[in-house]
C-alpha cells in the first residue's frame, strides 16, 4: 500500500527521497512522485514504477528538504496526475498521505471555488491549507485546522513553500520520524529510512509533528510534548537483498536466525514455561472459555496452525476468524475470551476493524505481530513480538513460521497457567521449538531438490495441497503462496475432504503435494494420497518416515514432533519461489497485491 518518505537535513533531499521510495517499494504501489523546493516547490510524479520516475527527475539539486510518496490506487485509476504530491492550484503546498479521507466529497463541495486537477481523496487536503494559509493562519496551524476537517484515516506529510519545516500528521495510518546525524526523516514505516537510522519516534494517533533545522518537535492536543527515542534493533542490512535475487528467497533463508530470536530468551525448558512479558493473570486464564484468533492471509494460516495447538495442549476451544468477517457474537461472555489478532504489519486494517470490535464488546485484547510501534500495539491490551525482522518480499515468509512458533510459546503459556498441560509434554513441545531453526536450516540445504522439482512440475495445470490438523494450516499456506507468486491455479485442503468434490479436477497434470509428517495424521492422509495417485496425479510428499511412502518425490522432515509440518512450509515456500521465478513473475512486488493492506 502506499508509502511514505519526507526528508530535512544537510543532505541533498532528491537522493535521500528517492533511496527512500525505492525503499518503500516492497509495500506495493502503482505510481510515485517527489516535492522539493525551499521558497518555490517543484514537484514530480509519474504513473508506474519508481524507475519511470527517476526518468522525469533532475540528476541534482541543491534542496535539502523533500518529501516523496508511492501511492497504490485507491481513488481514481493510477494514472499522473493521481498521483502523490498533491498541490493547491498555486503549488504553494504539497501532501502526500496515508490512508483514506472519507468526508472528501463534502470537502470538494466547501472548496468549489478551487480548481481540482485529480480524482483522489488526497487533493482536498493542501487545499485546505492553502485556505488556512490565505485566512492568515500560521503554518502550523494552517496544518492542524485543515486536519481538524478530515474524517478517515490518515498520516499527511506537508512541505509549504519560503517555510524551512515539514509537518506532520496521522489519525489512524503510521507514521515514523528518525533522527540522524545528516537529519530529521519521515516514514509510514522505518524501512524508508533504515539505511540512515535506527533511532526512532512513534507518532501517537491526532499528534502534529514539526520537523525544522533544530530537530523535532511533537505536538499533541495543542501541546508541546516530550516524546521518547526508541533504538531499533534491527540490523542495517536486514532490509537490503544481501546477494539474493529476490527479498523473498533471502527472507525463507533468514528462518533460522529469525527462529532463533523468536524464541531466544523465552524459553525454560528444564520447568517447561515460557516467559513472554505479558499480564494474562493465572485466575483469568483458568476461567477463560474460549480464544478467538482474528487474522488475513497467511497469518490466519499461522493461526489455524495454533487453534489446533491450543486445543489439544492447552485444552481451551480457540475458533480461528477471518478478520473482514469478525463480529463479536452476543452468545459469548466476554470477560471469558481473549482475542488475539495477529498481523505480520499489525497495520491491516481487517484486524484493526476486528479488534475493535472485540475491545467494544469488553474482550481482552492481545496481539501478535512483527512491528513495534504498529497501530495494532497502541489498539490491544497485550503485545507479544515475534521478531523476524523486516519482510519486504510481500509474500509472507519467515513471519509465517515466527508466528507459529510465538503463538507455540503462547500456547504453553497458556496451557500450563490453566494446568491442562504438564510439564513434560511442555518440555517437548519447548524442544520441538527449540529444535526448529536446526531443522528449517536442513530443508534449506535440500534447496537443489526442490529447485529440480520445480523445474519438473512448474508447467502443471495446477496444484493441490493437502494434509491433515496442522498439516491442513500448512497446505491452505502452501497454497496461496504458490498463487500469489506464480499466478498459478493452486489450493489448499484438509485431505480428506478431496474425495467430496475437489478430486474431480485431479489428472496427471495436477501435482498434489502432501504433508505426511507427525501431527498432520499421516496414517490417515496416506489414503488420500492413494486415491490421487490411483487418478494419475503425481505426488510430491513430505515425509518422516521415509518408507512410508512410494511417491513421486519424496522430501525428508526431520523429527520436531508437533513442528514438523511448520518444518514441512519451508519445502512449499521454496517449491512456490522457484516455480515462480522459472516463469520470470515478479516475485518480491506480485501484481495487485500490497505487503500492508491498510484498506477494508
Ligand atoms: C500473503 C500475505 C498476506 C498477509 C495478510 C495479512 O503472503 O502476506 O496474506 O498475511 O495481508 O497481513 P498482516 O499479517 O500484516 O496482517
Amino acid at each position: 500500500m502506499c508509502g511514505i518518505i519526507g526528508y530535512l537535513g544537510d543532505d541533498e533531499a532528491l537522493s535521500v527521497v528517492t533511496a527512500g521510495l525505492a525503499n518503500l517499494e516492497y509495500r506495493g504501489y502503482d505510481s510515485a512522485g517527489v516535492a522539493l523546493g525551499d521558497t518555490e516547490l517543484t514537484v514530480y510524479k509519474r504513473a508506474g514504477e519508481v524507475d519511470a520516475l527517476t526518468e522525469i527527475l533532475p540528476e541534482s539539486t541543491s534542496h535539502t528538504r523533500g518529501i516523496g510518496h508511492t501511492r497504490w490506487s485507491t481513488h481514481g485509476p493510477p494514472t499522473d496526475a493521481n498521483a502523490h504530491p498533491h498541490t493547491d492550484e498555486a503549488g504553494r503546498v504539497a501532501v502526500v498521505h496515508n490512508g483514506i479521507i472519507e468526508n472528501y466529497e463534502q470537502l470538494r463541495e466547501r472548496l468549489s471555488d478551487r480548481t481540482f486537477t485529480s480524482e483522489t481523496d488526497t487533493e482536498v487536503i493542501p487545499h485546505l491549507i492553502a485556505a488556512e494559509l490565505d485566512a492568515g493562519k500560521s503554518p502550523k496551524e494552517a496544518v492542524k485546522a485543515a486536519a481538524a476537517q478530515l474524517e478517515g484515516s490518515y498520516a499527511i506529510v506537508v512541505t509549504i513553500a519560503g517555510v524551512d519545516s515539514l509537518f506532520a500528521i496521522r489519525e489512524g495510518s503510521p507514521l515514523i520520524i528518525g533522527h540522524a546525524e545528516n537529519g530529521t526523516f519521515l516514514g509510514s514505516d522505518v524501512t524508508a529510512f533504515l539505511d540512515h537510522t535506527q533511532q526512532v519516534t512513534y507518532l501517537a494517533d491526532g499528534d502534529l509533528a514539526v520537523i525544522d533545522r533544530d530537530g523535532l518537535s511533537v505536538y499533541r492536543n495543542g501541546e508541546l510534548v516530550d516524546v521518547a527515542v526508541e533504538e531499533l534493533d534491527w540490523e542495517a542490512d536486514a532490509a537490503e537483498k544481501g546477494g539474493y535475487d529476490h527479498y523473498m528467497r533471502k527472507e525463507i533463508h533468514e528462518q533460522p536466525r529469525a527462529l532463533r530470536q523468536t524464541i531466544s530468551g523465552r524459553l525454560d525448558t528444564d520447568r517447561g514455561r515460557v516467559a513472554l512479558d505479558i499480564d494474562l493473570p493465572t485466575e483469568y486464564l483458568e476461567s477463560l472459555e474460549e480464544i478467538q484468533l482474528v487474522a488475513c492471509g497467511t497469518s490466519y494460516y499461522a493461526s489455524v496452525y495454533a487453534a489446533d495447538l491450543f486445543e489439544s495442549l492447552a485444552d481451551v476451544r480457540t475458533t480461528v476468524e477471518v478478520a473482514s468477517e469478525y463480529e463479536f457474537s452476543t452468545n459469548r461472555d466476554p470477560w471469558r475470551t481473549l482475542v488475539v489478532a495477529v498481523t505480520q504489519s499489525g497495520e491491516t486494517a481487517d484486524t484493526l476493524s476486528a479488534i475493535r470490535t472485540a475491545a467494544r464488546a469488553g474482550a481482552r485484547t492481545l496481539a501478535v505481530t512483527n512491528t513495534l510501534g504498529s497501530t495494532i500495539t497502541r489498539e490491544v491490551d497485550d503485545t507479544v513480538f515475534i521478531r523476524a525482522g523486516p519482510e519486504i518480499g510481500v509474500a509472507a515468509t519467515k513471519t509465517f513460521a515466527s508466528q507459529v512458533a510465538t503463538l507455540a510459546l503462547l500456547v504453553v503459556l497458556v496451557g500450563r497457567k490453566r494446568g491442562a498441560l504438564s510439564s513434560e509434554r511442555a518440555t517437548s513441545v519447548l524442544d520441538s521449538l527449540r529444535g526448529l531453526p536446526g531443522a528449517v536450516q536442513q530443508i534449506l540445504d535440500r534447496e537443489d531438490t526442490v529447485l529440480e522439482t520445480a523445474e519438473t512440475y512448474a508447467d502443471s495445470d495446477a496444484f493441490f495441497f493437502i494434509g491433515r490438523r496442522l498439516g491442513r494450516a500448512v497446505s491452505l499456506e502452501g497454497a496461496l503462496k504458490l498463487k500469489e507468486i506464480s499466478y498459478d491455479h493452486a489450493e489448499g485442503f484438509p485431505a480428506g475432504e478431496l474425495k467430496h468434490g475437489p478430486l474431480a479436477l485431479v489428472t496427471e497434470n495436477t501435482p498434489v503435494l502432501a504433508v505426511l509428517t507427525d501431527g498432520a495424521r499421516p496414517e490417515a492422509t496416506l489414503p488420500n494420497v492413494r486415491e490421487v495417485q490411483a487418478r494419475d496425479a503425481p505426488v510430491i510428499g513430505a515425509v518422516s518416515d521415509t518408507e512410508a511412502s512410494a511417491l513421486d518425490v519424496t522430501f525428508p522432515v526431520p523429527d520436531l514432533g508437533v513442528m514438523e509440518p511448520l518444518v514441512t512450509n519451508v519445502y512449499w515456500q521454496l517449491f512456490a519461489y522457484h516455480v515462480a521465478n522459472l516463469k520470470g513473475r515478479s516475485i518480491d512486488k506480485p501484481r495487485n497485491l500490497a505487503k500492508s493492506v491498510t484498506v477494508e
